[in-house]
């Protein structure tokens, strides 16, 4: 099977094993070919992705689908999402039904079962603080798990998943608290900068255009330029760091974190040490978002792991600090 089209980066990859999962009663049978496979990769929207040429093992791509509304409770709307929906369409949906709280998030690529293991944030939200619970399928045991939000032990870009075997858990639905009454989220400083939100009292759908039209305007269309939105994590350091730094180099970007260190914005990192718009083999670093590689054709998991080595060294050299890959490294 030629993975080429599912993943978002575009990097050439076969997988010998593959299936498709559209009904949970397919479960039990992936379990039962998953302990005779080498290893099992579970695929959502393939966009936090870096794929070898040769998947080794068996590849199971999540494609359930359905979104109900499960209760409107006086305080919260509670949704429930299959896996394997578009992300940026169950958006659309909540937005165009009145289930307002995930606009802010608009246009991430990916699966509504990918959210959770990177716990995707965007424009001051994290998918964590819409999250209710979540189905998943354990693999290896078997089973369905219920989870709460301390099961899935969110932080940063970061969840339980990401840290498990990569072919432990099959999101199958994933449940959201949707807070009512609805306040907008407009702190973020593309959003407070952002014409359409000018006027004060903006609804959820004028938040919802307004992020597609600032990532439209910054990020590449993985449809068109293969990539995987930020390939680094902004690293998370201590206030005596960030004074150092910010001593050194007025222009550093930081932001102050609840827990009194800062997370620097590694996209500024990069872009001074000067690597924004450069390439390296068939791989580049966007050039208006110095946080984002892409491919330029034809690129190789070699290529965007040779070129990140390279933007990773120059940054250490330069601020002493190491950034740290988002996407899972397969
Ligand atoms: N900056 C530069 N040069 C660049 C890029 C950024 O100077 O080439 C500066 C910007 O001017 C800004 C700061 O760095 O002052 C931060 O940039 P931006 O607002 O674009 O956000 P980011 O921190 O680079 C994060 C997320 C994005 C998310 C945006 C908006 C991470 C790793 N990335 O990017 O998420 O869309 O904030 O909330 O947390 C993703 O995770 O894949 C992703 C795209």
């Amino acid at each position: 099977q030629d993975l080429s089209h599912l993943n978002t980066l575009g990097l050439a990859a076969h997988a010998g094993a593959f299936v498709t999962l559209d009904d949970i009663a397919q479960l039990p049978a992936l379990s039962a070919l998953a302990q005779q496979a080498e290893s099992l990769l579970v695929l959502g929207g393939g966009s936090n992705l870096v794929l070898p040429e040769r998947v080794p093992g068996l590849v199971a791509r999540v494609a359930f689908h359905g979104v109900r509304l499960l209760e409107a409770q006086p305080d919260a709307w509670l949704i429930e999402a299959a896996g394997g929906e578009i992300w940026h369409r169950f958006v659309e949906t909540c937005v165009n039904n009145g289930w307002d709280g995930l606009e802010n998030l608009a246009l991430i690529p990916g699966t509504v079962g990918a959210a959770p293991v990177q716990n995707i944030g965007a424009y001051g939200v994290e998918f964590e603080e819409r999250f209710h619970s979540l189905t998943a399928w354990d693999v290896s045991a078997g089973r369905f798990v219920e989870m709460t939000a301390a099961d899935c032990r969110y932080a940063y870009r970061d969840s339980a998943f990401k840290h498990d075997a990569p072919g432990r858990w099959v999101i199958v639905s994933v449940r959201f608290a949707l807070p009512r009454p609805w306040r907008p989220v407009l702190a973020y400083p593309d959003l407070q900068r952002h014409p359409r939100l000018a006027d004060g009292a903006p609804a959820a759908r004028d938040i919802f255009e307004a992020v597609c039209e600032i990532r439209r305007a910054k990020l590449p269309d993985p449809a068109v330029t293969g990539n995987a939105g930020s390939f680094f994590k902004n690293p998370i350091v201590t206030a005596a760091v960030r004074d150092a730094l910010a001593e050194r180099y007025p222009g550093l970007v930081s932001y102050a974190q609840p827990d009194g260190r800062y997370k620097l914005a590694a996209g500024w990192l990069i872009d001074q040490c000067g690597w924004k718009g450069r390439t390296l083999g068939a791989a580049g670093v966007h050039d208006r978002q110095a946080l984002v590689l892409v491919n330029r054709g034809g690129a190789t998991a070699a290529d965007i792991m040779g070129l990140a080595a390279a933007i990773q060294d120059a940054v250490a050299q330069r601020y002493g600090v190491r950034l740290e890959p988002e996407p899972v490294v397969v």
